[in-house]
């Protein structure tokens, strides 16, 4: 082989390291939009092989934790109150406020997962699941209510920004006497509070 066909032969290699790169950077959004912009030179019986594994679909990768000990102190809680608009159609969320086609959310943080609430009559989806409404839990159901807890009466389809949760995290975190504690960092749990 000559070495212009060896050149050949690292360009697709670089270009599949290039793609493997970029999906590991942007997860499942990927497959949407980040194709490498050269895809490898096609060679015949090297490329093909080489190429393979990156071109299959990936499997949807899980959205990496912030760092709520961070995040938290300086999010816009300004912010977290605009997108608690969509949450409002079935919450309230004032100390001693009425349950809705939701539970009161008062203190929310930190406290168990389908908890009395008034009486609210919880899905057994719900109350299957178990567990205390961490930063974690709160930041992940909130992505996709029923893509976290299949089967949860909350038909809501979830609020896709990581920042706009935060921020909307931050002001759940208002939504009660003291607010509930920061997690140390990196580590993901609050005290429950009960
Ligand atoms: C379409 C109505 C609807 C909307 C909009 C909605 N929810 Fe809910 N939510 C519910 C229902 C119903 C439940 C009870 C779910 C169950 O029992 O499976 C619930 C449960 C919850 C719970 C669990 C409560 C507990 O005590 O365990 C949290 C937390 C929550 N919602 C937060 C939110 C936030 C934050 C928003 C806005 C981003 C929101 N919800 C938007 C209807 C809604």
């Amino acid at each position: 082989m000559d070495s212009w066909e060896w050149n050949k032969i690292a360009g697709a290699v670089l270009g599949t390291l290039i793609f493997v790169l970029v999906l590991g950077m942007f997860g499942d959004a990927v497959y949407a939009v980040h194709k490498p912009a050269k895809p490898g030179y096609i060679v015949p019986g090297v490329t093909q092989t080489a190429a393979a594994p990156a071109a299959a679909p990936a499997a949807p990768v899980e959205e990496p934790l912030p760092d709520f000990a961070k995040v938290i102190p300086t999010a816009d809680v300004a912010n977290g109150q605009k997108v608690a608009h969509f949450c409002a159609q079935c919450h309230d969320w004032s100390k001693g406020g009425p349950n809705r086609i939701g539970p009161n959310l008062w203190n929310i943080l930190g406290s168990a997962r389908g908890e009395d609430r008034g009486g609210f009559a919880f899905s057994s989806a719900m109350k299957a699941k178990g567990g205390t409404w961490t930063y974690a839990e709160l930041f992940r159901f909130l992505k996709s209510p029923q893509g976290y807890i299949p089967g949860t009466k909350m038909t809501f389809a979830g609020v896709s920004s990581a920042q706009d949760r935060i921020d909307l995290i931050a002001y759940i975190r208002t939504w009660a006497d003291s607010p509930a504690p920061l997690p140390a960092p990196e580590a993901a749990a609050p005290a429950p509070k009960k």
